[in-house]
């Protein structure tokens, strides 16, 4: 049983907060064309984490047919148990991408969504050009890690940073270790005979309450930021073996922002308060 990285490194609850928070509904029309979906697709993901982007694909495109693996079986698990509350039928297992439990030239899109900085390219490549149909489309996609120049929500945000600051998490050394410039990738991509290797660069702004002119989308933009942090909170108190009293201290000062936020919210205060991510996107065809 591998739980590496929902124990080590992110919960697979802050994972699942974190993907609801950013690629939601309001923006699933620039990241469904980046992935390039439509129906009748045979799709994977590899490294699917809690399965946040596939049980997003088949809830809107019921008819492709949909896989994920990951190594993580705690992720997995809550994967299946999502799909089965969406009452959605999507094809999860425990694998990894160094050996894909599928035939030959089976998929028309294989994706990726923060695996490739985690191990060796070749590693990461040779089994997803395998299952690829020729002509099928590879999508690897990742976060940059340029600095935002995000506005977050000031209200507490420097004693919420002083019980951060002040607490040591051990690092996880396999992580993120083989991040890598996309030019990098796409060079290596063409020795691997890829066609059509183009680069995409979004911004997407996954939280501004203040520009919603729907209230329940402003209130639900709030929740759900809350939510990420809260579950991060829990999660950094648990691996930094946090004394009980400073958690309280920190989920009650997350609580009490929250709280604020939809006050001023609900008085018509706008604050033009914004949280943004750099979607790097780089697409190939077999
Ligand atoms: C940063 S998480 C991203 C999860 C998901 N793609 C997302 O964005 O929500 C990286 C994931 O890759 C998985 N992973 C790491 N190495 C793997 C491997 N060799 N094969 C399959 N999955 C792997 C981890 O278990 C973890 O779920």
């Amino acid at each position: 049983m591998n739980t590496f990285w929902s124990k080590k490194v992110q919960s697979t609850q802050l994972l699942d907060a974190s993907r609801k928070e950013k690629f939601n509904n309001d923006n699933k029309k620039l990241w469904f064309n980046l992935l390039h979906i439509h129906n009748n697709l045979k799709i994977l993901e590899v490294g699917c984490g809690s399965g946040h982007f596939l049980n997003m694909i088949k809830t809107n495109y019921p008819t492709c047919e949909v896989y994920g693996i990951d190594l993580d079986d705690g992720h997995i698990k809550y994967a299946k148990a999502q799909s089965k509350k969406l009452n959605i039928d999507v094809n999860y297992s425990v694998a990894d991408v160094k050996h894909l439990p599928f035939e030959d030239n089976s998929f028309d899109i294989v994706f990726s969504h923060t695996l490739i900085e985690h191990l060796p390219f070749d590693d990461f490549i040779q089994e997803q050009k395998r299952v690829l149909k020729s002509n099928g489309k590879l999508v690897i996609m990742r976060v940059d890690m340029v600095k935002r120049n995000d506005k977050p929500f000031e209200y507490l945000e420097n004693e919420i940073g002083e019980i951060f600051n002040g607490i040591h998490c051990p690092k996880e050394t396999s992580v993120g270790q083989y991040l890598e410039d996309p030019d990098i990738t796409m060079q290596k991509l063409n020795k691997y005979k890829f066609k059509n290797i183009k680069l995409h660069y979004d911004r997407i702004i996954f939280y501004m309450p203040d520009v919603e002119k729907n209230k329940k989308i402003a209130i639900s933009q709030i929740e759900r930021n809350y939510q990420t942090k809260l579950t991060d909170a829990i999660f950094v108190a648990q691996k930094s073996k946090m004394e009980s009293k400073q958690k309280n201290k920190l989920l009650n000062l997350l609580k009490c922002q929250y709280e604020e936020r939809l006050r001023l919210l609900n008085i018509n205060q706008k604050l033009y308060d914004f949280e943004s991510s750099f979607l790097i996107t780089i697409t190939a065809t077999k």
